[in-house]
């Protein structure tokens, strides 16, 4: 590990005091409340597109794919006290029950429901949590990333293959599942040290400089819970008034990183965090990557709710830009907000993911819908894919520039796949 020599990099709460909601350079526009829903059976939230290490969005033989935790909605279980279906009952609870789905399309946008990717009883834990599925090469074997929660946290992968024909796209023999690390203490805060710990989200990539595998994935600062210390380097340049930080010491956010051995990705180090937001924020989830102009583009998303005493900042994505894999990295747009959503409809969208085109997919939590006594504040339900967005990056910064349909992921490269000897 000698060759890592890096300090993670501080967001700071100064950087966090330059967020600000509804700046439109970096807020998502208002999602109406009539938007269309994808399944009406199902509940879907983080979306991942098929793609391959070095990031591309890819298609197989025309079939645009995704994979989405997913929740079978339940109208019988959650009733209210008149016997209705209480659906935000329901989605709240949605977490417990998360199985990875795929969907398959060939505008990319009219998704097709393919069903589990991994059978009842494959995946280890109660949970299958978000990760990243990998196109390996054009036999569609694929390498599924992801977190397997309660009991524990642990990323994990497995590996199985899609199947593509003039009908769709269909999984084959995603069967054994591999642990390849939990939270070490050192590093990244345990259980143990916090019962209400993040670790989770792996997403692999190649390096574009040094060629090897890494992964990006959430994480808080080790040590107990309560014990860690928001102090200069933490707080940053701040005027006077704002060096009382509260109870900020129980923000302890990081994105992790740990190398492969090989290629193959099968057994791994952990290293130290990137970036740390000690008093800042305790959740900065998916991270994942954006290469270009010979720069790193980092991404996170986070949550108004996760943000230490004394700061704010909307539900969105997040960024950080530095010209080398460990840093340091600077907080897009000085603050790292890149796209939040408006102050009005602050819990419309979540879990953005930035592609390498500038398309940033994310998906509907719930919007308000309008009534005629502004007092009986109401709001539908999403479950469903948001409308994708486009995003420029320029240097330091980002801007919103454009809306596009419901749920659009475009390939960014097809993948002709090798005809099979044994086909169906
Ligand atoms: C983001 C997230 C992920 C997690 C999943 C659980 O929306 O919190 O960090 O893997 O949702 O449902």
């Amino acid at each position: 590990m000698a060759q890592y020599n890096y300090q993670p990099t501080i967001w700071t709460r100064a950087d966090a005091l330059k967020v600000h909601e509804d700046d439109p350079t970096t807020t998502q526009p208002l999602v109406p409340a009539n938007f269309p829903i994808m399944d009406n059976r199902l509940f879907i939230w983080d979306t991942m597109p098929l793609r391959t290490l070095d990031g591309t969005i890819v298609s197989i033989d025309g079939w645009s794919v995704i994979f989405t935790l997913t929740a079978v909605r339940d109208p019988k279980r959650f009733t209210d006290k008149n016997g209705k279906y209480d659906i935000t009952a329901d989605w709240e609870d949605r977490h417990g029950r998360a199985r990875i789905c795929f969907w398959y399309s060939r505008d990319g946008k009219s998704w097709k429901f393919g069903g589990r990717v991994m059978k009842e009883g494959v995946s280890p834990t109660s949970r299958e949590w978000a990760g990243t599925p990998i196109l390996l090469n054009n036999n569609g074997d694929v390498d599924l990333y992801y977190t397997c929660v309660t009991p524990g946290a642990t990323i994990c992968k497995v590996r199985g293959r899609l199947v593509a024909s003039q009908n769709g796209v269909t999984v084959e023999n995603f069967t054994k599942v591999k642990s390849l690390f939990e939270a070490d203490g050192t590093y990244y805060q345990t259980e143990k040290q916090n019962p209400y710990f993040n670790f989770r989200d792996p997403s692999p990539f190649i390096d574009p400089v040094d060629g090897k595998l890494y992964m990006v994935f959430e994480g808080n600062v080790a040590g107990d819970r309560g014990s860690h210390i928001v102090g200069d380097a933490q707080i940053g340049k701040v005027p006077p008034q704002h060096t009382d930080v509260g109870g900020a010491r129980f923000q302890v956010g990081c994105i992790g990183l740990a190398v492969a051995t090989d290629l193959t990705g099968d057994q791994w180090e952990i290293l130290p965090p990137l970036v740390t937001a000690v008093g800042v924020n305790d959740q900065t989830e998916r991270p994942h990557y954006v290469f270009k102009d010979g720069k790193y583009y980092l991404f996170t998303i986070s949550h108004k709710f996760t943000y230490a005493d004394g700061l704010s900042g909307p539900d969105g994505v997040y960024g950080f830009v530095s010209e080398n894999l460990t840093g340091p990295y600077r907080p897009m747009n000085s603050s790292g907000l890149v796209l939040g959503n408006p102050s009005s409809q602050p819990y419309q969208t979540y879990s953005h993911y930035v592609m390498p085109n500038g398309l940033v997919t994310s998906f509907i939590d719930s919007v308000p819908v309008p009534t005629p006594n502004p007092k009986d504040l109401q709001y539908r339900i999403g479950g469903t894919e948001a409308p994708t967005v486009r995003i420029e990056l320029e240097g330091d910064r980002s801007f919103l520039i454009e809306t596009l349909d419901y749920g659009y992921i475009p390939p960014m490269q097809n993948v002709k796949l090798r005809k099979r000897r044994f086909g169906h």
